[in-house]
């Protein structure tokens, strides 16, 4: 059983989480206030584990950010020692929000903050995926009309397989998983970003994926 660590608890994280800890792994969901996390999200799964950050990603085998985009890097830098080792699976956006709270511009404008992840924690195997999509849909992507497409961008073959059998593990199916390459290759998954806004404005919240059509 694989000890999953989740960073942040917000709408992504808990969704993760419970989807997660319903396959059968060992979920620790760390939030700022755990025990008020806890208290406000204790129907999600009764196995789930809730720690401080910190804790989080010291106990766990793999870690996923789901915080901030702007202000993970400084966050998850902190976190060197802990992440040492082991799998970062970034499903964050760094983005410059507009007046409306929605995402209008790249943090790393040239560059990603899954490369910029990676050059800060070189004893970390960085892999970004899911972040292309609204959060529903990365645990439940046969709900949607047309089968959607769940990138992949890392350096380390072996941390990407890992990723791509937890990918399996939400639903997705080795089909709709596309490798792009090295984590360079999150710029551009990265920047898929910029067309959410208009879209949400347009239709709403309602699930979508930036997806690849054949
Ligand atoms: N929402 C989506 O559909 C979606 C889709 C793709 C990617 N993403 C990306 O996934 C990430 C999470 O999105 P979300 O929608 O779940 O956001 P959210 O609902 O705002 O949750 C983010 C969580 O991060 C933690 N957090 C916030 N500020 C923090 C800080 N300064 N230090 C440490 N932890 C902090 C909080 O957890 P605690 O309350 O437990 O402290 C918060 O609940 C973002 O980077 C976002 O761009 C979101």
């Amino acid at each position: 059983m694989t000890t999953i660590g989740i960073l942040g608890a917000g709408r992504v994280g808990t969704n993760l989480a419970g989807k997660l800890s319903e396959a059968g792994h060992h979920v620790t969901l760390g939030a700022r206030s755990p025990e008020d996390t806890s208290a406000r999200t204790r129907g999600l799964a009764p196995q789930i584990d809730y720690a401080d950050q910190r804790t989080t990603a010291r106990t766990a085998d793999i870690v996923i950010n789901a915080t901030p985009g702007n202000s993970s890097l400084e966050r998850l830098t902190s976190l060197r020692a802990e992440l040492s080792g082991k799998i970062l699976i970034d499903v964050s956006n760094a983005t410059r929000d507009t007046a409306d709270g929605l995402p209008g511009d790249l943090c790393y404008p040239g560059s990603s903050l899954a490369e910029k992840l990676q050059a800060a924690l070189p004893d970390t195997r960085v892999v970004k995926t899911l972040n292309t999509m609204l959060f529903m849909v990365m645990t439940a992507p046969e709900t949607l009309a047309a089968p959607p497409t769940a990138y992949l961008s890392g350096d380390d073959e072996h941390a990407k397989k890992t990723v791509t059998n937890l990918l399996g593990d939400l639903g997705w199916q080795p089909e709709q998983i596309e490798d792009l390459g090295d984590i360079t290759t999150a710029r551009a998954t990265e920047a898929m970003i910029l067309v959410v806004p208009h879209i949400l404005r347009r239709h709403g919240f309602n699930p979508f994926a930036v997806s690849l059509t054949r």
